[in-house]
């Protein structure tokens, strides 16, 4: 097949070169992105009297029958065309002549490639939006049907203090809010249109690229060539946000193979979403929390390759920039895989309320309680918690709960203790004063997911 730049080319390109530097085997995906960007760049060049009208029409409809047929699957792409661009710009030109190859006037497949993967992770970067927020409102519906639900909480995975599991789905609710904003966030930084930077130094045609970027939905333009055309950030950007999100459904995956454990028996997963052993017969797995804990992995993995590939490059466009896409590509499918499946999966396990509760009484998690009874009695602090690690070293040998001490052993280590330390310490009491704004009390929480589904509404009617 012949080069669209093969005219300074005396030599065929060698066919293992060929299949080397293609890229359409990974770029294709970004069809419609590329077509739309052509269509808004031959109109401008048309309005602009850059080409004749008619050619700029003939383009526009020969890209829409394109775009139709790469739908309907009616159309093959070459590996000899090299990319995606390269494919599309060769079947309009093979279709209407002529026409088709005023199109790349005042334009580089090096800002057309800058356009087109911008485009394409805006869309895509839209989709993991909003399946954020499915993740919060299923987050939030956990909450709500576990807010008497007192679990313990843990440091350093020892037992430390009470809370609730509604609490605990909470927190995470607030990880994936971040997430989101910080998705929108990266989103405002790749809506910039690169077209008219040209192969590095812009170009001597007039073209109007505030048009182009207004066709395309762009809310402004690059503001230099140079950087218009070499600029991945926005790329990096992503895969980073992409990790970050990875690494917050790892730790509730991880959280939750641990809670499967016939030693914890917090939740049990639903049939439908874990597996079976090929040997023993009793297993029933986590695979799915494990498969997302894993895949972090990759993700992880796909963010330091864009570092790495970017940061020897001198300016502008090289051709280790063709690399940036299989890693975004994979980070952004792994994560549309993992959202839906962990939500579903959360969804549908079944939570062992007594189990939890049963955890929480156990491992002296009102403790604290304890030593904060005896404060408001007023004992300094310090003087408080020495009294109260004796008394838990007591209970250890003889094996009992704080709760579980007699009066009169209660007031071997202090005789300012009184019978209402019984319901102090009380599980519901640790949880239900803790009440300060973030705190695990029932009815903190229930104002917390009051506001999660306000906030969670309003993105609903607010979005773009
Ligand atoms: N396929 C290329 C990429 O993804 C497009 C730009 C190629 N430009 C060039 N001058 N080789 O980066």
């Amino acid at each position: 097949m012949d080069k669209l730049w093969g005219g300074r080319f005396r030599k065929a390109t060698d066919k293992r070169v060929d299949d080397f530097n293609s890229s359409i085997r990974f770029d294709k995906r970004m069809y419609r992105q590329d077509i739309k960007g052509s269509i808004a760049h031959a109109n401008m060049l048309g309005k602009q009297g850059i080409i004749p009208k008619e050619d700029a029409d003939a383009i526009v409809s020969e890209l829409k029958n394109i775009l139709n047929d790469i739908e309907n699957g009616d159309v093959k792409f070459m590996i000899d065309a090299e990319d995606i661009h390269m494919n599309i710009e060769k079947i309009l030109t093979d279709r209407i002549g002529d026409a088709g190859k005023r199109l790349h006037t005042g334009r580089s497949r090096n800002d057309q490639v800058a356009l087109d993967i911008r485009m394409y992770l805006m869309d895509e970067t839209a989709d993991i939006e909003e399946m954020l927020v499915e993740t919060m409102s299923t987050l939030v519906e956990l909450a709500k049907r576990n807010v008497d639900t007192i679990m313990p909480g843990y440091t350093h995975l020892q037992k430390a203090q009470p809370v609730t599991f509604a609490h605990h789905c909470m927190a995470y609710y607030e990880m994936f809010k971040r997430d989101y904003a910080r998705l929108k966030e990266c989103r405002k930084r790749t809506n910039v249109m690169p077209l008219g930077s040209g192969a590095l130094a812009g170009t001597t045609y007039m073209l109007d690229r505030e048009y182009v970027a207004d066709m395309l939905g762009f809310e402004g333009v690059t503001m230099n060539s140079l950087d218009g055309v070499s600029d991945r950030d926005f790329v990096i950007e992503l895969a980073s946000c992409l990790s970050i999100i990875m690494m917050h459904l790892s730790r509730f995956s991880e959280e939750l193979i641990l809670w499967s454990s016939n030693e914890f028996s917090f939740v049990e997963m639903d049939d439908a979403y874990s597996t079976g052993s090929s040997i023993m017969p009793q297993k029933k797995n986590p695979d799915v929390a494990e498969l997302i804990r894993g895949k972090t992995g990759r993700v992880y993995g796909n963010l330091m390759s864009l570092l790495t590939m970017m940061k020897g490059i001198p300016l502008a466009y090289n051709k280790d920039m063709q690399e940036d896409k299989e890693p975004i590509f994979d980070s952004i499918d792994t994560v549309k895989l993992c959202l839906p499946v962990f939500c579903d999966m959360i969804r549908t396990m079944k939570v062992n309320v007594d189990n939890m509760r049963k955890g929480a009484k156990g491992g002296f998690t009102n403790a604290t309680d304890a030593a904060d009874y005896l404060v408001k009695k007023g004992l300094p602090f310090r003087d408080a918690h020495a009294v109260i690690g004796n008394m838990v070293f007591y209970c250890i040998e003889n094996n009992k709960a704080i709760e579980d001490l007699s009066m009169e052993e209660m007031k071997s280590f202090s005789d300012i203790i009184e019978d209402d330390i019984y319901e102090a310490v009380s599980l519901e009491t640790c949880v239900n004063d803790r009440n300060v704004i973030g705190g695990p009390a029932k009815k903190v929480t229930e104002k917390a997911i009051k506001k999660a589904e306000k906030f969670i509404n309003s993105i609903d009617i607010a979005e773009d």
